[in-house]
């Protein structure tokens, strides 16, 4: 039966651009529960059977959920492995198997050493081989699988370049295991795991795409914002082999589980009147004519019927129009958003306004995630919130000492050990730990307090720098946070007790927080998490009444202007202050981000506000040097 079958027309036709059949989920969490179910009955049914169940499973961040869930199904329902028979999709080459970045280090961590799974019935490529014997175990690999009667459930997560597998661009349909040399965006992607671009392995042993597609069902996993464009593509796009994971549009019972971010970029959400009959509201008409103005390059007030008409949004017009009745509707929807007072104006009419005039001045308490989010994100903002008299707190939510370069260790060490010889820092034993360390290895104490002091440094430095005073600055050091390594823990009870302490003790009328969920290794995720959490911890304090809070967007990307409810205009000089006060960050100016194509982050973070600043002009708004946008968050409840 095609998975479409029990699906009625409308939902069927919704789906028309979609070439994979997908289902979508509220969040990550939900989802993998949901796979996790379907690998749980997969095992039982192969044991009542007789069988044995043979999984492929993956590795990285997409399948650590359905891991966690399947260890809960073992350990609290009972659940047995002792029939399951596993092939993971590959290893990176060359790589000892105890390494911490190494996918058999990942597999036994995150599933194998919590069930009862026999070490034998486990089989992960083999990066401890030498080259010459990499032919013979690949052969080897997929015989292991035919002869096992084949795989019944491969799990699969994707790579930005499109990879399944590390199957990068160019593989071949029917390519079997075989040696690979990874893509140079999975290894940007991959430096932060390793520390560096320069420590990633080059090479790799991958089951192959001809592999991956004679499992008997597949289930590939995405969530979030970055996976959203790549998604697109696989789902949507033709069949072409610079995106491998197309490949699997020819597989019958291939089914795509995503979470709602993962999902935007998909025709039926990202643009959902060209699938089906819409019920307009103030939204989904912003949405839908700042969609038109990109398409035809035009500006709102330029835009005419025949544009709607001819481009699926007919039935706005005839419900809502004549077109220049939206155009001026879009229109001023967004002039009211742009406000040069980003705690509201003090004595003025603010019925038209994003914030409200009253009280002034404000309390206003700006979390962010790593020490520079707030500066990056909006730094043009905090100063004039400041220049505008409110009493601005920061609370950096975690240390963000995993982002401090060894040599930069070095280098204040030096210093310190000069000007201070009786420090009670054993400098000898620091410079010998950093002399000895491997990529991947955790920071001795020492080091990881003096990293976390030279964030605290540049904060502070930055944050004095734009008139905070200095007891308006709260470090509050996440303990999720402080592994030593790039995987964060669970955000505990404590963590939450931290942010409800900062949000009680400012008792803030406006809060910032950083609210998107797609940095590399989801500490913006769990910030974000964490404060929701402490909201709800608070929410019977009357100054939560009171309080209103406001999301920015973490540096790679900007919010889009479709969602946006306030935009703060940044003048030259504003954006110069701007960028000094991200040079104090500067153990951050040699970081550069996955996928950033090597500009570094204070580029990445000035040309953002710039590029808005153009879209705006381009919808026909005024035109400003520079933009830094926020949305509106909704309490729940
Ligand atoms: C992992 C693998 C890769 C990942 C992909 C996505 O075994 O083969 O294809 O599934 O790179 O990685 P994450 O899930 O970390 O985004």
């Amino acid at each position: 039966m095609n998975q479409l079958d029990h699906l009625d027309v409308k939902e069927r036709l919704g789906r028309k651009y979609e070439k994979l059949f997908t289902n979508v989920y509220d969040d990550a969490e939900t989802a993998s529960k949901k796979i996790a179910i379907e690998i749980a009955e997969l095992i039982k049914e192969k044991n009542n059977q007789g069988k044995q169940c043979i999984l492929g499973l993956a590795t990285g961040s997409s399948p650590i959920d359905v891991y966690r869930e399947l260890i809960r199904l073992h350990k609290e329902e009972g659940l047995s492995f002792k029939n399951v028979l596993t092939f993971n999709l590959d290893e990176y080459y060359p790589m000892p198997k105890n390494h911490v970045q190494s996918y058999w280090y990942f597999m036994h961590e995150h599933l194998f050493n919590h069930i009862d799974i026999p070490e034998e019935n486990i089989h992960i490529p083999d990066g401890t081989i030498s080259e010459e014997e990499v032919y013979d175990f690949c052969q080897q690999y997929e015989t292991i699988i035919r002869q096992a009667g084949g795989i019944d459930l491969q799990i699969l997560g994707i790579g930005r370049t499109g990879h399944i597998g590390f199957n990068e661009p160019g593989s071949g349909i029917n390519s079997p295991t075989r040696m690979v040399t990874l893509d140079s965006l999975t290894i940007a992607d991959a430096a932060g795991d390793f520390y560096s671009e320069e420590n990633v392995p080059r090479k790799a042993i991958t089951m192959g795409v001809g592999t991956i597609i004679s499992s008997k069902r597949i289930i590939l996993m995405a969530w979030g914002e970055k996976k959203a464009s790549v998604v697109q593509k696989a789902i949507e796009g033709p069949m072409v082999d610079a995106v491998p994971a197309t490949y699997l549009q020819h597989h019958p019972n291939t089914e795509i589980i995503l979470d709602k971010e993962a999902a935007a970029e998909l025709v039926r959400f990202k643009t959902p009147w060209l699938v089906r009959e819409m019920q307009w509201n103030d939204k989904l008409i912003r949405k839908a004519t700042l969609w038109l103005c990109e398409k035809l390059n035009k500006s709102i007030l330029k835009l005419a019927y025949r544009d709607y008409n001819d481009n699926s949004l007919g039935d706005l017009v005839v419900s809502h129009g004549p077109a220049y009745d939206i155009n001026l509707k879009v229109f001023n929807m967004l002039q009211k958003s742009i406000t040069g007072w980003p705690g509201g104006k003090p004595n003025a009419d603010d019925s038209q306004r994003p914030e409200r005039a009253k009280p002034y001045p404000k309390r206003v308490l700006i979390f962010s995630p790593h020490p520079d989010d707030d500066i990056l994100a909006m730094g043009g903002t905090i100063n004039r919130l400041v220049e505008q008299g409110h009493e601005v707190y920061v609370a950096y939510q975690t240390s963000g000492n995993i982002a401090v370069a060894d040599s930069i260790v070095n280098r204040f060490l030096y210093f310190s050990k000069n000007i201070a010889e009786n420090l009670n820092i054993d400098t000898e034993l620091i410079q010998q730990s950093l002399a000895n360390k491997q990529p991947g290895d955790i920071d001795i104490p020492e080091v990881r307090y003096l990293k976390t002091l030279i964030r605290k440094a540049e904060a502070r430095s930055a944050c004095r720098f734009l008139n905070i005073s200095e007891d308006h600055i709260l470090f509050l050091k996440m303990p999720f946070y402080e592994t030593g390594t790039i995987k964060k823990a669970s955000l505990m009870r404590q963590d939450i007790q931290l942010l409800v302490d900062a949000m009680r003790r400012v008792q803030p009328h406006q809060i910032y927080a950083a609210g998107d969920l797609i940095d590399p290794h989801g500490t913006h995720r769990k910030c974000f998490n964490g404060i929701v959490n402490a909201l709800d911890n608070v929410k019977n304090d009357p100054w939560l009444n009171d309080c209103r809070i406001w999301l920015y967007h973490g540096t790679w990307k900007e919010w889009n202007i479709a969602d946006v409810d306030m935009a703060v205009p940044v003048s030259p000089e504003e954006l110069k202050k701007k960028r000094t006060a991200i040079f104090r960050h500067s153990s951050q100016k040699e970081i550069i981000y996955p996928g950033s194509e090597n500009v570094e982050i204070w580029r990445f973070a000035i040309d953002r506000n710039r590029t808005t600043a153009v879209k705006y002009d381009k919808l026909g708004m005024a035109e400003y040097e520079a933009i830094e946008l926020f949305v509106a968050y909704k309490l729940k409840g």
